[in-house]
């Protein structure tokens, strides 16, 4: 479907629409992919720090899809920070996943006070150049993360992949986002279910458009110009979200979701998580 692709900034294509598999246990995984697979997703989202690599990687290959129409990103997390430490930890990294490259390789936290993640992103500039990487980019990065960066390295990050919500929107750090051509991708885009989804704006919403409420909110994330990684170990909610092509939210009803922005974080703050601090 080509309204589904991204074109990121060197040109390789990122599926709009993802499965987030953090906090998808083990014995889950094989019954999510299976869902998503035949929901029409090919890009899956994971980390070192989800613990579930191998899973993932097992529950592909089992599914007999071509790699070539996969879409694989993974994280370097925060403890393996470093220029050896990346080129080694990416290579686990794939070994888990059983594959011989990433689409996409992010580093999950910037942990600016530790001073590593020009080095690390060095060696991903490396790893991409010898082609066992499509795309790199970051995750969590601020304005100022990503000016530290891009001053010190030759490759402009594809993604920052950012908490984002109709709570948390983000808005100055997306604009940035947009004038440097690097694509956002939000995490948490369904506010973890946690009362977003109860919304009146959004409730009505749905009924308008005959849509879900999370399906609303998925829709509203495209029409920023976001890609979108929501979780789901729920067959028909892994469905239903991916189910967001067929319609468009009118401006006016994008503003509405727009006023319900706090600017309030629900996850981690960036500039205070540190090497060591997540576990
Ligand atoms: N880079 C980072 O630092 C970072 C941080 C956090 C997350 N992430 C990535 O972003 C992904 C998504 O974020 P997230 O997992 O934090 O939150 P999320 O996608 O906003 O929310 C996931 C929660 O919403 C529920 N849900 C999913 N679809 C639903 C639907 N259609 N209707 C009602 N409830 C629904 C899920 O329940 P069930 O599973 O029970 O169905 C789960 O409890 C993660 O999996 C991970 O890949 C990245």
């Amino acid at each position: 479907m080509i309204e589904d692709i991204y074109y990121l900034n060197n040109g390789y294509p990122m599926p709009k629409v993802g499965l987030g598999v953090y906090k998808i246990a083990e014995e889950e995984m094989e019954q999510a992919v299976t869902a998503a697979l035949d929901a029409g997703y090919r890009a899956f989202d994971t980390a070192y720090f989800y613990k579930n690599e191998i899973a993932l990687g097992n529950a592909l290959k089992k599914s007999e899809v071509p790699r070539e129409d996969l879409f694989i990103t993974s994280k370097l997390w925060n403890d393996y920070q470093g220029y050896n430490q990346t080129i080694e930890f990416f290579t686990k990294s794939i070994e888990n996943l059983g594959t011989d490259y990433l689409d996409l390789f992010l580093i999950h936290w910037p942990c600016e006070a530790d001073g590593l993640f020009i080095e690390s992103y060095k060696a991903m500039e490396k790893l991409y150049e010898e082609g066992r990487i499509r795309a790199i980019g970051v995750c969590n990065f601020n304005q100022h993360h990503l000016e530290k960066l891009m001053e010190a390295t030759e490759v402009v990050p594809a993604v920052n992949q950012i908490e984002v919500h109709p709570n948390f929107n983000q808005q100055a750090l997306q604009e940035y986002c947009d004038s440097h051509d690097i694509a956002v991708t939000a995490w948490m885009p369904l506010m973890r279910n946690r009362g977003l989804l109860e919304y009146d704006v959004i409730t009505k919403l749905a009924e308008r458009y005959n849509k879900t409420p999370a399906q609303i909110v998925l829709r509203w994330h495209l029409a920023h110009n976001r890609l979108v990684i929501p979780k789901s170990k729920t067959p028909e909610r892994i469905k239903e979200n991916y189910d967001i092509f067929d319609f468009n939210l009118e401006l006016t009803d994008i503003a509405e979701i727009d006023s319900l922005n706090k600017d309030e974080r629900q996850g981690n703050d960036p500039d205070k998580v540190r090497i060591g601090t997540l576990k």
